[in-house]
């Protein structure tokens, strides 16, 4: 069997593997993807019309050069991320690109490990000064009584999954740089991830039981989808548990012995057998709304499901989880095996295409069913391209 390594995300959240050794005569998936979106001219820091422009897919895409570039050194990588993270911090280490740290949202602080990078390599104090801004928003970020950082301010004493990923691999990440001995942020990083699964875990007994976790909750359970035990939202989607069980897996390598590490990885260790055991059995992959497998309107999606095959590989090769039969690199496996199979689209100029990707999620609404699976939905089987311009 290849040895599977090194997911790649780019957008909003393609991702791809490096099946080392089965196609020794060409590249990667995941230096073709990557090529791909730099020859888009995507996750570059500036909107369709070439404005500057932070945003959470291109902080996704730079983590995913970085990876590449730390795997195979290609520089290409790393000029792509410093030209990216330039167009949006200015000399002085102003952040542009139409951030504003009083809309208080978490999904800008995506591009904020981008920032602790380049400070790293190149001890330009421009990139630590942006970190800091981003940090400064946490500081006053509002939250709900356990702590919970609010997704955003317009969506107020709401925890999303999403969110713990946005804002919290940033925080720990910035917390290790600057502050490794802070043991209050440690322990607040740790309170978030937990509080998140405490407040939105499936209990045994209700409808469509997978055990896993509802999109967010909302603690003053004023919002239309809010349940009335914790507030949390009707349906588990695969693309907000992706985002979760990423952050599950990045903030483990960062988080230092003693911190309430253990706290998480009970959380992973929990959470990917049940989703080993939530794909579906033909296909391997995960539906877009992992509570209505078969329904009309649902679908096989392929970010969150790319996601899944990240955090399970990830937690196995780490340590994080032990996967005594094999079972859980197996299920990542089948579905890895799908997703290049099926999702992968070469385009007519040789670019790289990935279907399937639900364009966005949001509990701004009813955050029911009809949200998420909409069979008309143009964009569930757009190119990769269409749906990073937006
Ligand atoms: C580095 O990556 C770029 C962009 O994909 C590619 O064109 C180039 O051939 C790569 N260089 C090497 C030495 O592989
Ligand atoms: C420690 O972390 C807390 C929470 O992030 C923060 O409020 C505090 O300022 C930090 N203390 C130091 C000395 O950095």
């Amino acid at each position: 069997m290849p040895r599977l390594s090194s997911l790649l995300f780019g957008g909003i959240a393609c991702a791809l593997l490096v099946a080392e050794g089965v196609m020794a005569q060409t590249r990667s998936y995941a230096a073709w993807a990557a090529e791909s979106a730099m020859r888009r001219g995507q996750g570059k820091g500036l909107d369709a019309s070439g404005n500057s422009l932070v945003n959470y897919e291109h902080g996704e895409l730079q983590w995913a050069l970085r990876l590449l570039y730390e795997r195979t050194g290609n520089q290409t990588y790393y000029d792509y991320i410093l030209s990216g993270a330039s167009n949006v911090v200015a000399d002085d280490g102003t952040v542009g690109g139409r951030y504003s740290l009083s809309d208080y949202s978490l999904d800008p602080l995506r591009t904020g490990p981008t920032f602790l990078y380049l400070y790293q390599q190149t001890k330009d104090q421009k990139w630590k000064t942006a970190a800091d801004t981003f940090k400064k928003q946490l500081e006053t970020h509002p939250r709900t009584a356990q702590g919970q950082f609010w997704h955003k301010k317009i969506y107020p004493y709401q925890g999303w999954l999403d969110g713990v990923y946005m804002g919290d691999v940033f925080y720990a990440q910035y917390v290790k740089d600057f502050q490794s001995t802070n043991v209050s942020a440690w322990g607040d990083i740790v309170n978030q991830i937990a509080n998140m699964a405490l407040m939105s875990i499936q209990v045994p007994g209700v409808q469509n039981y997978n055990g896993l976790l509802y999109h967010g909750y909302d603690y003053s359970k004023k919002a239309v989808w809010a349940a009335p035990d914790r507030g949390h939202s009707p349906e588990v989607w695969n693309r907000a548990l992706g985002w979760y069980t990423m952050a599950l897996v990045d903030v483990l390598d960062i988080l230092p012995d003693g911190s309430g590490r253990l706290q998480v990885l009970n959380i992973i260790q929990t959470l990917a057998p049940r989703i080993r055991d939530a794909a579906d059995k033909a296909t391997g992959v995960w539906w877009l709304v992992m509570t209505q497998p078969g329904r009309e309107g649902n679908y096989f999606e392929s970010s969150g499901s790319a996601m899944f095959v990240y955090s399970l590989l990830k937690a196995v090769r780490k340590g994080y989880v032990a996967d005594y039969d094999g079972s859980i690199v197996r299920a990542a496996t089948k579905a890895y095996n799908y997703m290049t199979a099926n999702w992968v689209i070469p385009n007519p100029d040789g670019t790289m295409g990935w279907t399937n990707t639900v364009m966005v999620g949001s509990l701004s609404g009813t955050g029911d069913y009809q949200v998420f699976a909409q069979p008309s939905t143009p964009t569930k089987r757009a190119n990769l391209a269409a749906i990073t311009s937006k």
